[in-house]
């Protein structure tokens, strides 16, 4: 078992020279055992940082460290890691008893310690049944499995795993998601995970490290990245749909701290309040769509925390409803319970959790409540 540490990392590749760096002033320290996800969106640097980790790719400046022993230098074989790759990367002429086994055959194994091996880890993946065919002959959720194997045969410090079900369908997906995490925490390797899936990244990671840009946003639990985004980029990217975000001023007025949009005007709550700084007044209201409610509009004085506007549509996900409401030029996406029907077109009032209610600075676009 092994911890990682990460220490001003930078990657920039010699042939793109004249753009950003794929991965910028980098800093992670990854505890043993743990299962931490690297997400953001395309492009981001993800994979790179993985790359750079498994050796695979040179590190422009910065260390790592596997175990306090710097790895910088250290051929990949040497490094004690096992990687699974998106498009699984199995061996199509071999057997996936003899595609689990390759590694350990290189090791020069005796061959009744790798067939023990191989043997055990396919029942623990239940593909054991499956050890003869070949990769063609198997379906997509047993090739995962099977390159999973692979990888845990060798008996790593570390799992770097890439997109692995990105290839799958959803409900696959859904079901290797908890095997994934079951099977790791049965062997206490310490693993990093890439996803652009933010639902993976937090149904799976103890902490999730999120990435744009080359840049890392936030390090935290799932629940912490949630509740607390350090800024609107994490806020409007971790959650489906994602945060509303509403332009507005921070005006005080008799002791009060209110949010103020053209429209309407909403109090801050008062401990909220208390930890915002003076000298913000331009900023982004932001708001998750199952933290308002929407009800029909009677024509009376709006009272509480709450604002008037038009259904524009709404589209019908299982249980849920997500219904567009638009006030001025903006709009608010708002979840309701899939029972609650509305017009399109109808006047509505939508109240909001004031405790929800988070603030970003427009500039910096950091969160300041
Ligand atoms: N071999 C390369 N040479 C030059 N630039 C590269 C190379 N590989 C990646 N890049 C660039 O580095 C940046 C980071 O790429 P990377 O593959 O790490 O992103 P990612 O987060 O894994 O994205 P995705 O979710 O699409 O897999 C991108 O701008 C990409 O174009
Ligand atoms: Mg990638």
């Amino acid at each position: 078992m092994a911890k990682v540490s990460i220490r001003g990392l930078f990657k920039m590749y010699p042939n793109a020279k004249d753009v950003a760096p794929a991965v910028h002033d980098f800093n992670l320290e990854i505890d043993d055992s743990e299962f931490i996800v690297f997400v953001g969106p395309s492009g981001c640097g993800k994979t790179t940082t993985l790359r750079m980790i498994a050796g695979l790719e040179s590190i422009s400046k910065g260390e790592i460290y596997i175990d306090d022993q710097i790895v910088n230098n250290l051929p990949p074989k040497n490094r004690n890691i096992a990687m699974v790759f998106q498009n699984y990367a199995l061996y199509p002429n071999l057997s996936l008893f003899e595609n689990m086994a390759f590694s350990l055959r290189l090791k020069k194994m005796e061959k009744f310690e790798i067939n023990e091996s191989v043997k055990n880890k396919a029942k623990k993946l239940q593909i054991e049944h499956l050890l003869d065919r070949l990769p063609g002959q198997i379906s997509g959720g047993q090739r995962q499995r099977v390159a999973l194997g692979r990888a845990i045969v060798r008996d790593p410090k570390i799992f770097l795993m890439d997109e692995p079900l990105s290839n799958l369908d959803a409900k696959m997906r859904v079901r290797m998601r908890m095997e994934l995490i079951k099977l790791q925490r049965e062997l206490g390797v310490t693993t990093i995970y890439v996803t652009h899936d933010q639902i993976e990244a937090m149904t799976m990671g103890d902490r999730i490290v999120v990435m744009n840009g080359g840049v890392i946003q936030q390090v935290d639990t799932p629940e912490n990245i949630y509740n607390y985004p350090a800024n609107r980029f994490v806020a409007g990217f971790i959650g489906s749909p994602p945060m509303n975000f509403i332009k507005g001023k921070l005006v005080r007025q008799d002791g009060r701290l209110l949010f103020a949009h053209d429209r309407f005007a909403l109090e801050v709550p008062a401990d909220t309040a208390g930890r915002i700084d003076l000298k913000y007044k331009d900023v982004y209201g932001g708001i998750r769509p199952e933290n308002m409610t929407i009800k029909p509009y009677d024509g009376g004085d709006v009272a509480g925390p709450s604002f008037r506007g038009t259904i524009e549509g709404a589209e019908l996900v299982g249980a849920d409803r997500y219904v567009y409401v638009r006030f001025g030029g903006d709009e608010v996406i708002v979840r309701v319970d899939a029972r609650e029907r509305h017009q399109n077109g109808m006047e509505v009032l939508v109240s909001l959790e004031m405790d929800r209610f988070l603030c970003f600075d427009l500039h910096s676009e950091h969160r300041i409540s």
